[in-house]
């Protein structure tokens, strides 16, 4: 192991973060009231061109307007790409209350993506003496934001978590796939047989693995919380817990909703169940046991666990007591 510890990210709830379009005012009241940890209001791909001007007057007054409790509060600006990110920008950190607590950064491909946003919102926030410093959210969704996630990841103090976005990364990469997240009928294994045998088993497997599992491990190495991004079909809960369990045990802290649907069941993954989070005490219980009497390692319910599963047991601990703290 390195000498340099890896860092904690920001304690604060990411289980779900809601989505919605700044072009729908009349859902802001609604996404307040919802059980997200996050909420996000959407200047980028769910609003038309000809809509941002608008859109952005609406965001900058609902961020003073709208009760939002207890939530952490972000808007998605455009990317880097378009003419409209600098006036998200400067409009927001002008003229947004200071009840706004992140701007999240789409499609970003490089450190100096990031750079630039914070020399914009630090120039921004001296020249109004705002005391707030806003954080960042950004999505990994491109070949390059891949390719470079660890200098994004590690970019700036300001940047508290990556999201990963299923279907611009999709576009970007060339999959041959249509819809947003889940199952890929054609990326497949087959099981080894004679030809033309219609008998042999078929196994799914999962396109979105290597990068959301490349996104975790660029995050926990440099303390930034890893967020699965969208699932598209809201009429298919399954689907979406399939995918949010498979997240959850690749180390994500929480899914995003695009539908209020999706929230508690985001929210049911990513809370620790009892019987986890009884079986990770038990775990820390026998290992303090075992120190006490100078073993290194123990046996409960007949398996072998040491030092590391105590480590194990300490993230599961410590995610719902981060999570019990904050509803309290
Ligand atoms: N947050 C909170 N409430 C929402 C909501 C959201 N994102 N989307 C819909 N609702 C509300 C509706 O107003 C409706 O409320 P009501 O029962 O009081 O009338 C209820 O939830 C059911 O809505 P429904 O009719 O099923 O959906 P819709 O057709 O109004 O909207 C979407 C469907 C997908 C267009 C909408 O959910 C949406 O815009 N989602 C976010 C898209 C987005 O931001 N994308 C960018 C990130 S990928
Ligand atoms: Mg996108």
């Amino acid at each position: 192991m390195s000498f340099i510890e890896q860092p904690a990210p920001v304690a604060r709830p990411n289980r779900c973060q809601l989505f919605g379009p700044g072009t729908r005012p009349q859902i802001f009241e609604k996404m307040a009231a919802s059980a997200a940890d996050v909420i996000n209001l959407d200047l980028e791909d769910s609003v038309s061109p000809a809509d941002k001007p608008k859109a952005r007057e609406t965001i900058i007054e609902a961020v003073g307007q709208v009760d939002w409790g207890a939530k952490a509060l972000c808007v998605r600006i455009n990317g880097l790409d378009t003419p409209y990110w600098y006036k998200d920008v400067v409009d927001l950190l002008e003229r947004a209350d200071e009840r706004l607590d992140l701007i999240m950064i789409p499609k970003v491909g490089r450190a100096a993506d990031l750079y630039a946003v914070d020399a914009v919102v630090t120039a921004v926030e001296r020249a109004m003496g705002r005391t707030k410093k806003i954080g960042f959210e950004a999505i990994i969704e491109t070949a390059a934001g891949v390719a470079n996630i660890d200098e994004i990841a590690g970019s700036t103090k300001r940047l508290q978590s990556l999201s990963f976005g299923v279907a611009d990364y999709a576009a970007s990469m060339g999959m041959a796939v249509t819809g947003i997240g889940g199952a890929q009928a054609p990326y497949a294994m087959l099981a080894d047989g004679e030809a033309g045998d219609a008998a042999r088993a078929r196994f799914l497997a999962d396109p979105w693995h290597y990068p959301i599992t490349r996104m975790v491990a660029a995050c926990r190495t440099h303390g930034v919380l890893p967020v699965d991004g969208p699932f598209g079909d809201f009429s298919d809960p399954d689907g979406y817990r399939a995918q949010a369990e498979r997240s959850a045990v690749m180390g994500c802290v929480g899914k995003w909703a695009i539908h209020p649907k999706q929230v508690a069941i985001a929210n049911e993954v990513f809370t620790p169940s009892e019987e986890i989070v009884a079986k990770a005490r038990a775990i820390l219980a026998a290992m303090k046991e075992a120190e006490a009497a100078g073993q290194g390692a123990a046996v409960l319910d007949g398996k072998l666990i040491d030092i590391a599963s105590a480590r194990q047991a300490q993230v599961i601990v410590s995610q719902i007591e981060l999570i019990e703290g904050a509803s309290s």
